[in-house]
Parts: C-alpha cells; sequence; structure tokens
C-alpha cells in the first residue's frame, strides 16, 4: 500500500475519474499535500508565494516550511475569491507562485489569473478543498494551474476523515511531491532516476494517506455526485426564495460558473434595506429564533492572524517568513460584511429549505424599512 497499491490506489482512481485530475496522489490531510506542494516547486529561498486573504490559513502556511514568503492580497467583493487586479497589483521581482482557494465551492476567476501567471511566470496552485464537482465554463477546477491540492478532512463535501489530495499535469511535480510526503514504494518505484535515488528516504517526512482513511474516502466516493446535487438542488431553492426580500442577499453565483457541494451558504444581510437602527446581530437573532440554523462564519480574515501578523516564533524561518498584507482589503470587507452561514445538512428537504424561505421573508419584512410587497 505504501507503494500505491490497495485501497490508496483505489482512492486514487475514484480521484482521478471522479474529479478529472491527472496523476492524483493520497495525503495524510490537506495541508500535507499543501506542503508537498511547495516542496515541489523548489522555490529559491525567500521567494514569494501570492494568496488570498481570506483564505484557510494552510492553504499558504506550508510555505513557511519551505524557506518561502507570504504576500496576502484583496478579494473580490461578490465571491470572496482572488482579486485579479489586486494580484497583479502584488507582483513583485520575488513572487514565484499564486494560491487560489475556490472559496466556498465558488470557482475563482481562472481565466485573468492564468493568464497573469502564465505573461508574469508564475506557478499556480489551485486549493479546491471547499469546491469538490465545480466548474468554470464546464472544465473542472483544479485542471487549470500547475498543481491542485485538496482537503478531505471530517467536514469537506469529500471526506476521508482526515485526508488529503495532490494532482499535477507535470510528472516533475508530481515525483517531486512523491518524494516530499512518501519513501520506500512508490518513491523508489519513480520514473525519474535522479528522483528516484532518494526513494529510501524520500525528503525524510513521511505525509502519506493511512489506508483506513482511503476505505473511509471510498466508501464516501459512493453517490457523492448525486449527493452534491441534491444539496445544489436545495440550497439554489433557498436562492430563489431569498430573491427579492428586502435587507437580505443570496450568495451570488457568476455566469459560467457551477458549484459543486457549495462549502457553505452565505447570504448577505443589507442593513441600508433595513429600518434604521436594525443591526445583523438582531437580523441573525431573529431568524435564528424563527428555527432557521444561521450564525456567524468561523474563519475571519488572515490579516489579523499572528501567523501572517508578527515575527514567528520558529528560528528555522526568521530570515524568510516575512509575510506582507497587501491591503487596502476594501474587497473583503465588502464580502465579509453582513456574512451569516445557513446550514443545511443531508437529511433536509425541501420543506426543510422553505420553512427557512419562510422564516427569512417574515424577519425581512419584519425589519423592512418602509412598506413591502407582500
Ligand atoms: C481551503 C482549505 N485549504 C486547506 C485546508 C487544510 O486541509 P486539512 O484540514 O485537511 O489539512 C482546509 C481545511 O479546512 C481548507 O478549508
Amino acid at each position: 500500500m505504501a507503494n500505491g497499491s490497495g485501497v490508496i490506489g483505489e482512492l486514487e482512481r475514484r480521484i482521478e475519474h471522479l474529479l478529472g485530475l491527472p496523476n492524483p496522489l493520497s495525503f495524510s490531510s490537506g495541508t500535507a499535500g499543501l506542503h508537498a506542494a511547495y516542496l515541489a516547486l523548489d522555490l529559491p529561498p525567500g521567494s514569494e508565494v501570492i494568496g488570498p486573504v481570506n483564505t484557510f490559513h494552510a492553504s499558504v502556511s506550508p510555505a513557511l516550511h519551505c524557506g518561502l514568503n507570504v504576500l496576502l492580497v484583496d478579494v473580490q467583493p461578490d465571491t470572496g475569491n482572488l482579486c485579479p487586479a489586486a494580484l497583479e497589483a502584488a507582483i513583485t521581482p520575488l513572487t514565484r507562485c499564486v494560491t487560489v482557494t475556490h472559496h466556498l465551492g465558488h470557482p475563482a476567476a481562472m481565466e485573468e489569473i492564468t493568464r497573469i501567471c502564465r505573461r508574469r511566470g508564475l506557478y499556480l496552485i489551485e486549493d479546491i478543498s471547499h469546491a469538490y464537482l465545480s466548474t468554470l465554463n464546464g472544465q473542472p477546477v483544479g485542471t487549470f494551474g500547475d498543481i491542485c491540492v485538496g482537503s478531505m478532512q471530517d467536514r469537506k463535501s469529500w471526506s476521508a476523515g482526515e485526508g488529503g489530495l495532490f494532482s499535477s499535469p507535470h510528472p516533475q511535480l508530481r515525483d517531486r511531491a512523491v518524494l516530499a510526503g512518501h519513501y520506500r514504494g512508490r518513491a523508489l518505484a519513480l520514473d525519474n532516476p535522479e528522483l528516484a535515488a532518494y526513494g529510501e528516504t524520500g525528503l525524510g517526512l513521511k505525509m502519506r494517506m493511512h489506508p483506513l482513511a482511503a476505505v473511509v474516502g471510498l466508501a464516501n466516493a459512493e453517490g457523492l455526485p448525486e449527493r452534491l446535487a441534491s444539496r445544489r438542488a436545495l440550497l439554489e431553492r433557498l436562492g430563489r426564495r431569498l430573491v427579492g426580500l428586502p435587507g437580505v442577499r443570496p450568495p451570488v453565483v457568476r455566469p459560467g460558473a457551477s458549484m459543486g457541494g457549495w462549502f457553505s451558504y452565505r447570504p448577505q444581510i443589507q442593513l441600508d434595506e433595513l429600518r434604521p437602527g436594525v443591526t445583523v446581530d438582531a437580523y441573525l437573532a431573529r431568524v435564528q429564533d424563527a428555527g432557521v440554523p444561521a450564525h456567524y462564519p468561523s474563519i475571519g480574515s488572515l490579516a489579523q492572524m499572528p501567523l501572517f501578523s508578527e515575527a514567528v516564533p520558529l528560528r528555522a524561518a526568521a530570515r524568510t517568513w516575512r509575510p506582507r498584507r497587501c491591503g487596502p482589503f476594501h474587497g473583503e470587507t465588502s464580502y465579509s460584511t453582513g456574512r451569516i452561514s445557513v446550514s443545511v445538512a443531508e437529511g433536509d428537504t425541501e420543506e426543510t429549505i422553505d420553512a427557512y424561505g419562510d422564516a427569512f421573508a417574515d424577519v425581512s419584512r419584519a425589519l423592512a424599512d418602509g412598506p413591502v410587497a407582500a
């Protein structure tokens, strides 16, 4: 199994088949897959990785352990995805890599971002942890860049309990990722003799997936497209119920974007359409009282986190890890202001969704500024 046989190989074939990703490799977590990705790029110390300010930290934090640095840039106010103009403005002569997250399942602006990366000679990593089965103009996320990584941790729409996936169309990057996280087995079997020479030890780290996690991943692969399609249908139904209500907007889905599973469903409260003095807290409390499992989103901006704003307590990285927050983050502020999250779980039905829709309608009408059409 350490050589990629058995359930490990089976899971990797399912990843290729279901997600359309070439040469997939399994890892012990998404974080480990991203660590292997940054090691695989083999960039000069001090090289910069640019990523969105609102991603989960592990999209970029493993770069800390690879002698790299991170620049955080603004996102688009409608989707929360990396803003191409902010990316372009942040590039310096040290920049070598861009990492995008397809935020909450919405594909990032890949046309512009791939164009920028090609023109400026930058590697592109796609973090698809939130976006299994999402597509942009029919193309699966994870197939636009040089490397794709996804988390298969318990909360993700394709879970292995804990786990991660890696894919790259470039054999050299894939081989280096093998060496970064695996040893013996598949590391000794690499086609590239220069890398296979290190197969006995790899690069000294062990980041491969537990076989039991692969079994869980395989079980959860069963019916995945159907499960995600039915979740999407429910959330689209909720979106249609929110359209036109005062004080609340459903999440934006841009033309050409197809949501896979919608990792988290986040409407936005618009206070300017509600009575003066009404707060987001008050709106949220009312919909909660009406039975909607709504709450504030759990992850904030990376700009506030000490790992990205203060000297890191790790001397090995002191010379290279000097994260830069390339603000202002007006896009992130517009995106996140008034965002709430509605939990829609497996087992929820159209009736559940209609009850949530009714609750939003009642609250919006009760708090609206001025008369509202029935
Ligand atoms: C966008 C994103 N990237 C990376 C990760 C890290 O994955 P893992 O928890 O499997 O290490 C997560 C996990 O929550 C995530 O949401």
